[in-house]
């Protein structure tokens, strides 16, 4: 045996140095690091400090393209080119009570989409598909490739989790970030989400790039560099791209936590639900019937959303994918089949006056404290904790009433996190000048902004 064949020719130490000193990485030494990591070969303390390099000294365009491919070829390219629907599907880019997904893939999946969804799970202070969807008695999001492709031919969508299949490199990386305060930076979340969206066999993706205290990407402009990163990593694969960028300067809807936001879609696939959450899915879904063709303009699209859910539609298909993925059906009518927290705890508005701000990644951090998210990779998440918001911002609150309930299984947990959302609200006398929009704007080709 040849001295080059017992080691390898590239070591992650000089890679580590390489990016921790500011220098472009070649695909070889990408493909070092990311393979060898994903074949257990290279152990999380240097896949963490390469991480933690790339955060901080970035990535060029070129480095970022050969870091999605790297990822995406880590496992296999679903090929669904025998289904005629056309393939659509959403992304976000994670946020707090951000719920979306799960109404969008029943209500494109009922007006005809078939939407074969690869998500993810709660990463920092923010929430994911997989944990929400597990909160469900029975559903499993680890499905074959054979299985997840029976659930989409028969409903029209179905929603997993990476596999050692499909973006094994993701599935580890992600969790590593997770936990190493490493998924703040936009090539990694570009890479993370492109190699995922782009193993689905889509025709077209949605991505819902958040922005403000709750989003990776506080500002817009950091929001709108990393949507046009994944745009143009999209378009140049062939698919067809939109970019919404959207507000997260507070949670999303009123409910936070895996199984207390899974009430929540289901009241907005009933047709209820806050007016932010159900607006946002509107937007979202009408994105995905345009860029699907099924409508000509947006206005159409969200006219098509409104009319699947109120005619329960979304809500039957919802059912359908829930009982394919083993799910048990019955929490669809029966909330109480859904975990619950066993104790509450309101948090009572210290001052009367106005809501002017929730700063949203602590309010997504007293939910991750509880258990509703992981602090280290090896926890396990509580499905049932997490809190209702009673107020949001532009809310008037008299002085004792409540602002938000917290649903928790540990004393000690629930009162840190009870202190942390009170520290989450400012109030003052009068109503914010400025209401955020939702929709801050939209980007649909590379560098063009509506
Ligand atoms: N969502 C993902 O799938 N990956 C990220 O890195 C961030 C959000």
């Amino acid at each position: 045996m040849t001295a080059s064949q017992e080691k390898p020719l590239i070591r992650s130490i000089d890679v580590i140095r390489k990016k921790r000193n500011g220098g472009e990485l070649t695909r070889a030494e990408i493909e070092a690091v990311v393979n060898g990591y994903t074949s257990g070969e290279i152990p999380d303390y240097q896949a963490s400090a390469w991480l933690m390099a790339t955060l901080l000294k970035g990535m060029t365009r070129a480095e970022t393209a050969v870091l999605t491919d790297t990822m995406l070829r880590s496992g296999e390219v679903l090929d669904l080119s025998d289904l005629s629907a056309r393939k659509v599907d959403k992304h976000s880019t994670g946020g707090v009570g951000d719920k979306t997904s799960l109404v969008l893939a029943p209500v494109a999946a009922a007006g005809g989409l078939a939407v074969p969804m690869i998500s993810g799970r709660g990463l920092g202070h923010t929430g994911g598909t997989l944990d929400k969807l597990e909160a469900i008695p029975g559903f499993n999001v680890n499905l074959s490739v054979a299985e997840f492709r029976k659930v989409l031919e028969t409903c029209g969508c179905a929603m997993i989790g990476q596999t050692a299949e499909i973006a094994p490199a993701d599935r580890k990386l992600y969790a590593l970030r997770d936990v190493t305060g490493t998924v703040e930076s936009p090539f990694l979340i570009c890479a993370s989400i492109m190699s995922k969206k782009l193993a689905e066999g889509i025709d077209a993706l949605v991505l819902d790039v958040k922005t403000g205290s709750g989003a990776f990407m506080k500002s817009e402009k950091d929001a709108v560099y990393l949507a046009e990163l994944m745009v143009e990593t999209g378009e140049r694969m062939g698919k067809k791209m939109a970019a919404l960028i959207t507000d997260m300067d507070q949670p999303l809807g009123r409910y936070v936590g895996n199984a207390l936001e899974v009430v929540e879609v289901l009241e907005v696939l009933r047709g209820d639900g806050p007016e932010d959450l159900r607006e946002l899915c509107l937007e979202l879904a009408a994105w995905m019937f345009f860029l699907g063709q099924r409508v000509t303009t947006i206005e159409e699209g969200k006219q098509l959303s409104a009319k699947l859910i109120g005619s329960g539609a979304a809500l039957e298909t919802f059912r359908k994918m829930v009982a394919l993925q083993g799910g048990d059906a019955r929490a669809i009518d029966d909330a109480k089949r859904l975990p619950r927290a066993r104790h509450t705890l309101d948090v009572p508005a210290p001052r009367s006056g106005y809501v002017t701000a929730i700063q949203c990644e602590w309010a997504g951090t007293a939910c991750v404290i509880l258990g509703g998210g992981r602090e280290r990779k090896e926890d396990a998440v509580d499905p049932a904790v997490g809190f209702v918001l009673h107020k949001k911002v532009g809310d008037s609150v008299v002085a004792g009433g409540m602002l938000c309930t917290v649903h928790y299984n540990s004393e000690a947990l629930g009162s840190r996190a009870q202190t942390m959302i009170l520290e989450s609200f400012a109030i003052a006398d009068t109503p914010p000048v400025h209401k955020r929009p939702l929709v801050h704007r939209v980007i649909t080709k590379s560098g063009e902004k509506n």
